[in-house]
């Protein structure tokens, strides 16, 4: 039989790194878009006109849609990776989050049920370590209670619990990976790592003055994007459905990624001051062009980026999936993370520049008539 791989939110970070993973393994790979009044999908541009790959309109919060898209794909996996997936924003958001985050994922499985799918097709839910919120254990595994703190975390815990639900009350093949934080050079801009990278290219590239982060005391299990896709894909293998915590066992903060970023962008930093009056200051630098910055603050602390409650202290035990799954949480390094996203980030800044300067010369000889 083929296999026939349905993911929502394949625009996203995970989705991408997922269609090439299920690409390579042969599936047919139909991905749910949303409409947007921008065309360009980063992320998966490369993949578009690919024969195997197919994008179809749905939404999580369109009942219809998905029952529809479900009968006409006839997947044999569905990977629910869609969600509003910034926690922060659903302090903001917080009946859009419940609406995609939570009730999605039940009318994603009734999708399923409706067309008569529940014995052929395999469901993977994007569950998060953001469930155990306000820890009750250090580390966190398969059995530590939940605690969610922020509305995206109850959401997504309805998520989980309705997955379990499912299986038990239908018998269905559906199951939760409950990933911690996993980051790339593909992660949004406005989460932490990728914020911190960006900004450590640009202020090594004087594009940027100082960058302002919120609670740097944070701690965090940050692993690669991409060889986390590769669970998702195991954990659907399995003979009987379960969930797995997924997570690299290493813990790091705020601080340190943060430290780490601006080493490989050739700047030094050294931390003073305690919370709100917390500073970065600059004391080596690697290109002499960059020695004016030598003592000055490159980063400092605003409140705008505290949360009303703040997760502060995730550790996952990976123990279970390295022994059911097989899989290796040490793929990719704290460290070759780190160098990996400041290494991207320092080429896209700097082609940003030389895409500027050609938009600005053409201005220029459009306006001087040397090019018409
Ligand atoms: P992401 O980059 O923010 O991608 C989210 C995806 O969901 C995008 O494709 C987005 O589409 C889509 N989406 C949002 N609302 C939708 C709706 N109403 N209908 C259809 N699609 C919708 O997230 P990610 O980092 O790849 O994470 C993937 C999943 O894993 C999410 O469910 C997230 O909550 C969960 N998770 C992530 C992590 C992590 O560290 N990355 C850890 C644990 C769990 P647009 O492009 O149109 O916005
Ligand atoms: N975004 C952001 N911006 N976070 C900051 C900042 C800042 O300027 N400064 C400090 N932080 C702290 C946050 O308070 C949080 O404690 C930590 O950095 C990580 O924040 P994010 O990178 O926004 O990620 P997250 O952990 O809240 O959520 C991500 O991981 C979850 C898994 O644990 C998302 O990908 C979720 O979708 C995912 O479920």
């Amino acid at each position: 039989m083929k296999n026939i791989a349905l993911i929502t939110g394949v625009t996203g970070q995970d989705g991408s790194y997922l269609s090439e993973f299920l690409l390579e393994k042969g599936y047919d790979v139909h991905g749910i878009i949303r409409r947007s009044s921008v065309d360009y999908r980063e992320r998966i541009a490369h993949l578009e006109g690919t024969p195997n790959f197919h994008l179809h309109y749905a939404d999580m919060s369109d009942s219809m849609s998905l029952v529809k898209l479900v009968g006409k794909v006839q997947p044999t996996e569905i990977y629910n990776l869609a969600a509003q997936s910034h926690v922060q924003v659903s302090f903001d958001a917080p009946e859009f989050t419940a609406d995609v985050d939570a009730v999605g994922v039940l009318r994603l499985l009734e999708a399923v049920r409706t067309n008569h799918l529940e014995k052929t097709c395999k469901i993977y839910q994007a569950s998060t370590s953001e469930l155990y919120g306000k820890v009750e254990e250090v580390p966190q595994n398969e059995n530590t209670p939940f605690h969610p703190y922020s509305p995206y975390a109850v959401a997504k815990l309805y998520g989980f619990w309705i997955v379990k639900e499912y299986r038990e009350a239908y018998n269905m093949y559906c199951c939760s990976g409950i990933l911690f934080n996993h980051e790339s050079e593909r992660r949004g801009e406005t989460f932490v790592t990728r914020k911190i990278t960006l900004a450590a290219a640009r202020i090594a590239q004087g594009k940027q003055d100082c960058l302002y982060l919120g609670n740097m005391d944070s701690l965090r299990d940050w692993g690669y994007a991409k060889d986390y896709v590769e669970c998702m894909w195991l954990i659907l293998q399995q003979e009987k459905p379960e969930d797995f915590v997924i997570a690299t066992g290493v813990q790091h903060s705020v601080r340190e990624f943060t430290q780490l970023a601006f080493h490989h962008a050739g700047i030094e930093l050294k931390f003073e001051g305690k919370d709100m009056d917390e500073k970065g200051i600059c004391v080596s630098v690697i290109n002499p062009a960059n020695e004016h910055l030598i003592g000055k603050t490159l980063v400092a602390v605003s409140e705008d980026f505290y949360r009303p409650t703040d997760v502060v202290n995730l550790w996952g035990d990976p123990t279970k999936a390295k022994a059911k799954l097989g899989w290796n949480p040490q793929t990719t390094s704290f460290e070759q993370l780190v160098e990996i996203m400041v290494e991207h980030d320092m080429a896209k800044v700097a082609a940003e520049d030389v895409a500027s300067r050609v938009r600005t010369n053409l201005a220029e000889y459009l306006e001087k008539g040397i090019v018409k």
